[in-house]
Formats: C-alpha cells, sequence, structure tokens
C-alpha cells in the first residue's frame, strides 16, 4: 500500500471510492505563480529543467502555494529530442526552437537513439530529490509527450500553425514518419520506464497536437505509438492518463490504447463522455483555462458545472482542458482549487 498522505488523486484513477474529487492543473509548475518568475528570474529554462535542485523547487511551489492533490515534475516534453542529439533554444515569446528540424532521410539518420541514463539522468535526479521533499505529502507525475507530438517538433522546427512540415512528411513519405516515430516510441518507453523506477507514482502522456491529425491518420501515427508505450511499461499499479487535445471522436477505440485515465480538453462534454465509456476508465479535466480569467463566482459556477456534468461517484480527476495559462491571477487557481474541494464533497455521498 502507499504511504502517500493524500492518495486521492491516484484512487480517482483506479475508480476508488473517495471522499472527494482531486484536483491538479496541466501546467501548474509555471509562469502565473510570480514565485516561479523568481526562480525562473535567475536561470534560463533549460538550465532549470536540468537542475534537479531548481526543477524540485518549482515542481512544489503549486502544492504548497495552491494546494492541489498531484505535483507533476517541472521539466518539458522536448527533453526527448534533445536526448536524441538536437539542439534546442527556448525563445523568449517565440517559445522552442530547434534551428536543425528533422526534415529528410539524412536527418532521421543523424537522430540518436535515447540513453536514458546518460541524456536524462538529470531527469531521473529531478525526480528523486522531488519525491524526498514531498514527504509523501502528494503523488508525483511524471509526464512525457507522444511520439507525434515530439515529432511535430522535430519536423517544423518550433511551434506552428498549420503543421505543413510535419503533414507533407506524413503524406509524402509516411515510411519515413513511421521510422522517426518507432525510434521516438523506444525511448519514450524507456524513459517512461526510468520516471517510474526513479519513483513518479503516475505518468500522462501528452498528445496537445493529436487533433490536429484527421482521424484515419491519429490512429495511424498518433495512437498506434502510444499503445505501443503503455504495453511497453513496466509499471506495478502506477496509472497512466493519455491527454490528446481536439480528440473527441472515437473514444472507445481511444482507449484501447491501454491508458487509465483519458485526459479530456474543455469542448467535450465530460458527462457524455462518461456514459458512453462507463467505467472502462476515469476522466480528467475540462474546466475551460480562460475561465480563470473570470470572477469567482463564475469559476464556482463553471466548475460546478463541470462537477455535475461528471455527476456522483468516483473516477474523475478535476483539471483544466489544457495548460493553465501565464497570466491567469494565482488567487484565481487557489479559489479553483478550494471551491473543488468542498463543493465535490456531495458527489462522494
Ligand atoms: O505541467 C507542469 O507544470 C509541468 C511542466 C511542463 C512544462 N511543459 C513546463 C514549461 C509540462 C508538462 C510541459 C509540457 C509541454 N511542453 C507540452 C505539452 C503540454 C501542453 O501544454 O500542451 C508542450 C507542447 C511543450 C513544449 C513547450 N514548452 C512550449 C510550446 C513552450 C513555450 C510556450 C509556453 O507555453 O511557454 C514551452 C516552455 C515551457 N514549458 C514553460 C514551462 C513552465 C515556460 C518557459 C518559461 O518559463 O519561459
Amino acid at each position: 500500500m502507499s504511504k502517500l498522505k493524500n492518495d486521492l488523486f491516484l484512487r480517482a484513477c483506479k475508480g476508488k471510492k473517495i471522499q472527494r474529487t482531486p484536483v491538479w492543473m496541466m501546467r501548474q509548475a509555471g509562469r502565473y505563480l510570480p514565485e516561479y518568475r523568481a526562480v525562473r528570474s535567475q536561470s534560463d529554462f533549460i538550465t532549470m529543467c536540468k537542475t534537479p535542485e531548481l526543477a524540485a523547487e518549482v515542481t512544489i511551489q503549486p502544492i504548497d502555494l495552491i494546494g492541489v492533490d498531484a505535483a507533476i515534475l517541472f521539466s518539458d516534453i522536448l527533453v526527448i529530442p534533445m536526448a536524441m542529439g538536437m539542439e534546442l533554444e527556448m525563445v523568449e515569446s517565440k517559445g522552442p526552437v530547434f534551428h536543425k528540424p528533422i526534415r529528410t532521410e539524412e536527418d532521421a539518420k543523424s537522430l540518436s537513439e535515447v540513453d536514458v541514463d546518460k541524456s536524462l539522468r538529470y531527469v531521473l535526479d529531478a525526480v528523486e530529490l522531488t519525491k524526498k521533499e514531498l514527504d509523501n505529502r502528494v503523488p508525483l507525475i511524471g509526464f512525457s509527450g507522444s511520439p507525434w507530438t515530439l515529432l511535430t517538433y522535430m519536423v517544423e522546427g518550433k511551434g506552428s500553425k498549420n503543421f505543413s512540415e510535419a503533414k507533407k512528411m506524413i503524406y509524402n513519405n509516411p515510411k519515413l514518419a513511421h521510422k522517426i516515430l518507432k525510434k521516438i516510441t523506444k525511448g519514450v518507453t524507456n524513459y517512461l520506464n526510468a520516471k517510474i523506477e526513479a519513483g513518479c507514482n503516475a505518468v500522462q502522456i501528452f498528445d496537445t497536437w493529436g487533433g490536429i491529425l484527421s482521424q484515419s491518420e491519429f490512429f495511424e501515427f498518433s495512437h498506434e505509438y502510444i499503445t505501443q508505450i503503455i504495453s511497453g511499461l513496466k509499471r506495478k499499479d502506477e496509472p497512466v492518463i493519455v491527454f490528446a487535445k481536439g480528440v473527441y471522436y472515437k473514444l472507445k477505440r481511444q482507449i484501447k490504447c491501454g491508458a487509465d485515465v483519458l485526459g479530456l480538453d474543455w469542448t467535450m462534454d465530460i458527462g457524455r463522455v462518461r456514459t458512453r465509456l462507463g467505467d472502462k476508465v476515469a476522466l480528467q479535466g475540462n474546466l475551460d483555462p480562460t475561465v480563470l480569467y473570470a470572477g469567482h463566482d463564475t469559476i464556482a459556477k463553471k466548475a460546478l458545472a463541470v462537477l455535475e456534468s461528471y455527476g456522483k461517484g468516483s473516477g474523475h480527476i478535476f483539471n483544466l482542458g489544457h495548460g493553465i495559462l501565464p497570466d491567469v491571477p494565482p488567487e484565481n487557481a487557489k479559489f479553483l482549487v478550494d471551491f473543488v474541494k468542498e463543493a465535490s464533497v456531495d458527489f462522494h455521498k
């Protein structure tokens, strides 16, 4: 049994009985917190990722300041392309940039296999240190990008509107896309296994750009590789959460990937998804992140609507439908978390 003082999140992931709904927020370790910005003003983003003491510090900030029921390790999905030899630059107000994107067979050959112990030791050290400093207060979530979402950054070289380069690759040279996806999949599987071994209590796979694909391409280029990763995980009872933003269709086929929890974006009707899937998986989500710009009354009303839509019983992890935005007032985040903790009790009687 876990020695965690608060294991509501893990119990909800497995649909076990709980007294209230657990709550955490994607991107909770981030810029909306002045305390995060204070640490960030002293180091660049990649240095923070690579320095376990700093990563642990900002991971724990939302536990202390906002009161969430789970910690998510401060890091980035792009540590995987870095471990494959790509040089990442975080450009202020622009986001991540790879100056040498992967477009050709030659480029793909230059990608090395991910050696987790060598290239990503700093993440495992951050997990171990964070676990120590958390002292079992709440569970720690580890994460990775999905192979498809990682491929979009590796091929585009930066964020994108139309994803023209990634799409060119899947339609002009699907063999090459599959070859790279396979290599990423192997790396991500080893990476998540190492994170679990280092002490993560759950893992989440972010498929932020799954929704830009048409349905058959989603299953071919994204879902297939998520499925392979999950089947390759060596875990005791650590739950796996899959968040595929914008992928609102074929839910029964989606959960065949083996996820314990399906993360939903805010465009979905969580109650209808629950009706459709029954108790086969738990659901995570899905308040529109921009509701946190509103006043407390509106936040309470909209959060209650999510709780009501899901309805009574376990299997719901309250979250936003995507990451918290950098200019949200921290007191609104705190209000939301306090509200969910209190208002959700009625849904577990
Ligand atoms: O959830 C958490 O609090 C844990 C930390 C976390 C970060 N990135 C920290 C971060 C997580 C889980 C991520 C995942 C991530 N990174 C995703 C998938 C999740 C999602 O939101 O869709 C993606 C697509 C990335 C890639 C990435 N990293 C982008 C596009 C950017 C720049 C844009 C932005 O949001 O700032 C980043 C930078 C980044 N990752 C920051 C943080 C706190 C901001 C960096 C800074 O402090 O300047």
